[in-house]
């Protein structure tokens, strides 16, 4: 149904008063319905295109929209004023539990999906992995194996996402478990990509030939692995991300159970692995889109150094770090982010009953006329500090989600993608066809339909 009305003139600024919870409320409207065929609702819309169905869906409705899709209903929430609500949470009105309907069973109890105190326990001892001292210690075995990994790449014709993905695995193998994946790489891969792709799958019961039943299969085969390799890890711990997880405790003592490692390595290691992958093909397929913007950071990698990275060199890329940044603007790798309402309340006048799913969509926000110049360029001097576009609202620029459960893995995610593209860019240079768009397969987190064709050619 079509409300003109939801949509207001002018976006909210970060100075207007917060939306008013509900409790005495008379004149609430109950959410816009978007009407969509029976039983998959609007499912497939979302599968073929996600990124234009969400558009259409505020263009014709607003900031408040209620979908039926993948066995559920969903109020999606679009722009700054909405991240704000649900991700700073005030009153603890959302509840991330609600992850699970789409991810509970393969990446049980993962620190996104736990809630208030018991997330803030769990959170609290996992920063000791992700504190700067942790992360110097990763980033020279990541290093190490990114030169690794390259000095197999050969020039030519290549499928760039299949190869970035064996590669931030391998990595993510010697960083984060201190091993080599060994013989056990194919299946570990394809086990994470089966608990990714479950996610939406239509039929959620473990049907032979399903996504959802080869999620199931992919998590057992997981925790399997994780659990055998624990007692050695606890007895011989090394500075890989699996020995701190076994060692990391709060500053009263606090510490994981073995159960927890496992948990948290399987949710932590694919956090890591899809959304860097997905950021380094986007970075990468823009490049060869832009070659004068691939030259200038090209240029600034080599100002920088051609041999090893010192950490504080990190520091130094800058026309690098607007291009990521841009990068996760356009095409944010986690979509949309859903939360379970705790407790009756409203977000500008329309009803969200407790109970409901909720959504926040960072990718529609950084796609807002209203808020971005051009949306749709890649521009990264829109981020510097001239324009400074993504600083008109705190939650504007939303890739890493807000509030207690953004990102913990952002600097770890930012040090992965500027050092393997250092490298990268130093190595080979990056082309496609001018007529070349590189389309988005939505099944789960968005990756390229096609693995992104893309030639290299070798610079040195
Ligand atoms: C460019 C890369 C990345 C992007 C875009 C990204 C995005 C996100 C987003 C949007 C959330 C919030 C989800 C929510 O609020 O519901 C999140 C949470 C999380 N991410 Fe990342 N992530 C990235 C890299 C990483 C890396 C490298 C790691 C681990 C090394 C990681 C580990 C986590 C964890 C553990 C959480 C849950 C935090 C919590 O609930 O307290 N992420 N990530």
């Amino acid at each position: 149904m079509n409300d003109p009305q939801a949509k207001s003139a002018r976006p909210m600024l970060a100075t207007d008063p917060a939306p008013p919870p509900a409790s005495g409320a008379t004149a609430l409207r109950e959410a816009p319905h978007h009407r969509s065929w029976p039983v998959i609702g609007s499912s497939l819309a979302y599968i073929r295109d996600a990124h234009t169905f969400l558009r259409r869906l505020y263009e014709r409705h607003g900031d408040v929209a209620k979908i039926d899709a993948f066995g559920t209903q969903c109020h999606f929430l679009f722009g700054p004023d909405a991240n704000q609500f649900v991700l700073q949470n005030r009153g603890n009105l959302f509840e991330n539990a609600r992850w699970s309907y789409f991810i509970g069973p393969f990446f049980n109890r993962g620190l996104m999906l736990m809630d208030f105190d018991e997330h803030r326990l769990h959170r609290r001892i996992m920063n000791a992995a992700f504190s700067n001292e942790a992360l110097l210690g990763y980033f020279d075995r990541m290093q190490t194996s990114v030169d690794a990994e390259l000095a197999g790449w050969e020039a030519g014709d290549c499928l760039l996402f299949k190869r970035l993905k064996t590669m931030t695995l391998n990595i993510g193998s010697e960083v984060f478990v201190g091993q080599k994946p060994g013989d056990d790489a194919d299946a570990i891969n394809d086990a994470f990509l089966d608990t990714v792709q479950a996610a939406t799958g239509l039929i959620r019961y473990a049907v032979p030939g399903t996504r959802w039943n080869a999620g199931l299969k992919g998590r057992k085969l997981l925790e399997r692995h994780f659990t055998r390799a624990l007692p050695a890890k606890r007895a011989n711990p090394g500075p890989d991300l699996f020995s701190r997880l076994c060692e990391a405790r709060t500053d009263d003592g606090q510490l994981f159970s073995d159960d927890d490692v496992v948990n948290h390595m399987i949710f932590v290691l694919m956090a890591a692995h899809d959304t860097s992958t997905i950021t380094l093909s986007n970075l990468l397929y823009q490049l060869a889109k832009q070659p004068a913007w691939q030259e200038r950071l090209r240029d600034e990698c080599r100002a920088i150094g051609t041999g090893a990275l010192a950490f504080d060199d990190l520091e130094r890329f800058e026309d690098t770090s607007l291009a990521i940044k841009e990068t996760l603007r356009i095409a944010a790798p986690v979509p949309m982010l859903p939360r379970g309402v705790t407790e009756e309340c409203a977000f500008n006048g329309v009803r969200l009953p407790k109970g409901a799913m909720v959504a926040v969509a960072p990718w529609m926000t950084h796609h807002m006329p209203e808020w971005w110049t051009d949306p749709q360029r890649f521009d990264p001097d829109r981020f510097g500090s001239a324009r400074a576009e993504d600083r008109r609202h705190p939650f504007l620029w939303t890739p890493f989600g807000g509030g207690a459960h953004k990102c913990i893995g952002l600097h770890f995610g930012m040090m992965e993608v500027k050092t393997i593209l250092h490298r990268l860019l130093l190595k080979f240079r990056f082309t496609v066809p001018d007529d070349y768009v590189m389309p988005q397969d939505f099944t789960s987190l968005p990756i390229p339909k096609d693995r992104l064709p893309i030639r290299l050619e070798r610079l040195n």
